[in-house]
């Protein structure tokens, strides 16, 4: 069986699962927050170590902006609401993704969250908000110029958002794209896409998906 330590999941179909209901998008957001703890929890009880989830994309800026004042709003609301239970569950909660545009008020929540969940050990949550591959690596080039480090793939890896690699990537809500989603670390990741739309994506239908990941033939390039 292949050890899963890096979960990542593109949480697509809110506003699909929404509009199916007759509701409003915004109405497919809240839903799909829920969603978030179950899957932390799975990763806790089948100790994966960092899940990795796509929440606000550099390009969801073209939202209108009624959505994205809601998603602003829920991400602070679930910061708030959740910081108990990331201490209690050993979650340390990061991002991925450049905060600076994101208001102060949201920002001081983020690092407050982290700052409280710094020392748990269990699970590494990280969240992708304004997060894009391309700026990703365009951020670690930089880096690695103020650095003054040498171009080499370990050296430019250090001063990714994220270091690790990804060992599955689910996506759900039926797209096969991976839309600017860590590409670097998902390199030589498994991809599992599902039709499910994200409010509806639970325990069940991810521990299935987990056990056919597990038994893949995972070569990296060799033979
Ligand atoms: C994609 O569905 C989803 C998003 C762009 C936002 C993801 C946000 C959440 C899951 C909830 C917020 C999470 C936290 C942690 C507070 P879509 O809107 O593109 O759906 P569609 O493809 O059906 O239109």
């Amino acid at each position: 069986m292949n050890k899963l330590n890096h979960l990542a999941i593109i949480m697509d179909g809110n506003g699909r699962w929404a509009k199916n209901r007759g509701f409003l998008r915004t109405k497919g957001h809240e839903k799909g927050a829920l969603v978030v703890e179950q899957m932390c929890e799975f990763c806790i009880d089948n100790d994966i170590k960092i899940l990795s989830l796509y929440a606000f994309s550099t390009e969801n800026w073209k939202r209108q902006k009624s959505e994205i004042e809601f998603l602003m709003t829920l991400l602070k609301k679930f910061l708030i609401s959740k910081r108990e239970i990331f201490i209690k569950n050993s979650i340390n909660f990061q991002t991925i993704g450049e905060l600076d545009p994101f208001s102060s008020e949201l920002r001081a929540e983020i690092l407050t969250t982290k700052e409280a969940t710094k020392n748990n050990t269990k699970l590494k949550l990280n969240l992708a908000i304004n997060y894009g591959a391309r700026d990703e690596m365009v951020r670690a080039i930089k880096r690695l110029n103020e650095k003054g480090l040498s171009p080499n793939e370990q050296n430019l890896q250090s001063c990714l958002d994220e270091i690790c690699d990804i060992d599955l990537l689910i996506r759900t809500g039926g797209e096969f794209r991976i839309s600017n989603f860590m590409l670097w670390q998902a390199s030589y990741a498994e991809f599992a896409f599902t039709p499910t739309l994200w409010p509806e994506f639970n325990k069940q239908e991810l521990s299935q998906i987990v056990s056919e990941f597990g038994k893949k033939e995972r070569r990296f390039g060799g033979i």
